[in-house]
C-alpha cells in the first residue's frame, strides 16, 4: 500500500515561514516523521512539493499508475485552483486534503476549498500530525476497497 504525499506552494518555506501559525518544523522533519509513522503503519510513502501549479497537475497525472492514495496539502492552491481540483478528479484515487492550520478558523478566503468536494475528506488544524491523519485515512479506505 503505497500512498503520494504532495505539498503546494510555500509548504518547502515550513519552519521559516509565520512560524505562529505553522509551528518550527521544517517539512523534511515533518516527511520524516511522516515517513516514520508510515513504515510502522505498513506503509510505503512518497513525497512531492512544487511551488508550480502545472507540477503538481502532472504529479497527480503520473500518480495513477505508481501509487495506491494521495494525501495533498494543497496550499494556496486549496482556495482556487480549478485544475488541481479537475486532476484530483480525473486519477478518482482515494484522495485526503490535509492542512496544517485550520483554515476555517482563519481568513475568510481561507474557508473555501476548490479541491476538497473531488477528496475524501479534509483535515485541518493539527500541525503535522494532519498529514499523520491523511495517511491513516488512506488507509481505512484501501482496506475497506474503497
Ligand atoms: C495551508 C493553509 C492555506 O490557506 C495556506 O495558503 C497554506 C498552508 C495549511 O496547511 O494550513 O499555504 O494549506
Amino acid at each position: 500500500m503505497k500512498a503520494l504525499v504532495i505539498n503546494g506552494p510555500n509548504l518547502n518555506m515550513l519552519g521559516k515561514r509565520e512560524p505562529g501559525v505553522y509551528g518550527h518544523k521544517t517539512l523534511d522533519e515533518i516527511n520524516e516523521k511522516v515517513s516514520r509513522e508510515a513504515g510502522e503503519m505498513g506503509m510505503e510513502v512518497e513525497f512531492f512539493q512544487s511551488n508550480h501549479e502545472g507540477a503538481i497537475v502532472d504529479c497527480i497525472q503520473q500518480a495513477m499508475v505508481r501509487v495506491d492514495a494521495i494525501v495533498i496539502n494543497p496550499g494556496a492552491f486549496t482556495h482556487y485552483s480549478v485544475a488541481l481540483r479537475d486532476a484530483i478528479a480525473a486519477v478518482g484515487l482515494p484522495c485526503v486534503e490535509v492542512h496544517l492550520s485550520n483554515i476555517h478558523a482563519r481568513e475568510e478566503f481561507r474557508k473555501t476549498s476548490v479541491t476538497a468536494p473531488v477528496c475524501a475528506g479534509q483535515i485541518s488544524g493539527f500541525g503535522p500530525e494532519s498529514y499523520i491523519l491523511g495517511l491513516h485515512a488512506v488507509r481505512a479506505m484501501l482496506q475497506k476497497g474503497k
